[in-house]
């Protein structure tokens, strides 16, 4: 099999825009000292999703138990900090317009309360279509009214779902114009949000079309999705994570490609698979945003959703997404360059049964002398000069954290 080497795009170090010391401008003298304004998904969105396990089954009563979850599972103190309602809590507009959530969902702002009263945010799903994805009610030509009473509600976060803008873009006379109509649907969004006053999380859904990594921030998106639907199997989750080679240089502090929601502990992969799901997430930089019950955790996927390490990874502050340095047939070696000169280093195996694998640190851009950390097996393999050498299980990873 021909051996493919993909040099590390040099992008990836373009200037992160960090809100940091760097950019803050000199304060006139005698001025009161401004504290940094926290931007918005500085490090990617982590938390919660109802979709991927509860579809339309989800309620009041299922948010309050999964924001108690979090909490009691030790979520909220690794970084969960999103709940987020997705498609079906939609209900009618009252006579001013007013969208008013379904009767799943008797009183949005006592619940948004509940939420933030345990340290948590709340989000929200809708549509720039009529209609969303489910066929429930979107908030085309109702924009600016939708996000004021996310406000009101006290709303943290919102995931736009282009499907029912799709029919009206298949009416359009040029694909040229149906992408404008995307863009300006986007725009639109993006604007009433901004007029509210409210910071809220932006996450664009459109399922990557139209290269949405290069024109996501630009309407605002701190978050876009870059693939279809992600469902709880192997092949699905890796035919997208491993998709994901050649977007880093499109994701920064405050504006990340979105692979889609995880699958941890919905019990249709097994551990090695999971690990794989955590460790790639973690390397592209992706939102953390769990998909599972979080009522019905075994300790097993609280572990592999709380690893401390894996988390830091995902959450490195220099924000810069890792990519695909060397593959050859199966075997994927993956890095992504950490804050103080480290580097994660995922040695993924495609292939169902173990394969050996190395990592040649000289080869991926470090000199002399390594130490190397195991972050699964939570161990310090020492310094390393020669080549480390692994049996990678089979659909399994081993994630590595190197630095000098
Ligand atoms: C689309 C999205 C999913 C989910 C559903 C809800 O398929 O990609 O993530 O939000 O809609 O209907």
């Amino acid at each position: 099999m021909k051996a493919v080497r993909l040099a590390l795009c040099a992008l990836c170090f373009v200037s992160a825009g960090l809100v940091d010391g760097s950019q803050k401008k000199a304060a006139p003298a005698r001025a009161p000292a401004l504290a940094p304004r926290p931007q918005i998904g500085a490090t990617p969105p982590m938390g919660w999703n109802s979709w991927n396990y509860f579809k339309e089954r989800v309620d009041d009563a299922t948010v309050r138990a999964q924001a108690d979850a979090m909490v009691a599972s030790g979520m909220r103190d690794a970084g969960y900090v999103y709940v987020n309602i997705d498609d079906t809590w939609e209900g009618q507009r009252d006579a001013g317009g007013v969208l008013q959530p379904n009767n799943k969902f008797p009183d949005m702002k006592a619940l948004a309360d509940y939420v933030h009263s345990k340290g948590l945010k709340l989000g929200i799903y809708s549509s720039p279509g009529p209609k969303t994805c489910a066929r429930y009610e979107g908030s085309y030509g109702h924009e600016e009214i939708d996000a004021q009473t996310w406000a009101n509600w006290g709303i943290d976060y919102l995931k736009y779902d282009l499907c029912g803008l799709r029919e009206m873009m298949r009416a359009a006379e040029s694909p040229e114009a149906a992408h404008t109509m995307m863009i300006d649907a986007y725009i639109k969004m993006r604007d009433a949000l901004k007029k509210t006053g409210r910071p809220m999380v932006y996450s664009l859904c459109q399922y990557g079309n139209d290269a949405v990594w290069q024109w996501g921030e630009s309407v605002g998106g701190n978050l876009w999705r870059t693939t279809g639907d992600i469902t709880d199997r192997y092949a699905k989750m890796a035919e997208i994570g491993f998709s994901q080679a050649g977007l880093a240089q499109y994701a920064k502090p405050g504006h990340w490609n979105d692979p889609d929601m995880l699958e941890v502990g919905n019990g249709g992969m097994n551990a090695d698979e999971y690990r794989t799901h955590m460790s790639l997430w973690a390397i592209l930089a992706a939102p953390l945003l769990a998909g599972n019950d979080l009522t019905k955790m075994t300790p097993e996927t609280i572990a592999l959703l709380t690893n401390k390490e894996v988390i830091a990874i995902d959450q490195d502050p220099a924000g810069k997404q890792g990519d695909r340095v060397w593959a050859e047939g199966p075997k994927e070696i993956w890095t992504r360059p950490l804050a103080g000169g480290a580097k994660a280093l995922g040695l993924f195996n495609r292939h169902h049964a173990p394969l050996p694998m190395q990592a040649d640190f000289a080869r991926l851009g470090f000199s002399g002398a390594v130490k190397v950390r195991d972050v699964w097996a939570a161990k310090d393999l020492g310094q390393m000069t020669a080549p480390y050498k692994a049996t990678v299980p089979g659909h399994g990873v081993v994630l590595l954290r190197v630095s000098k």
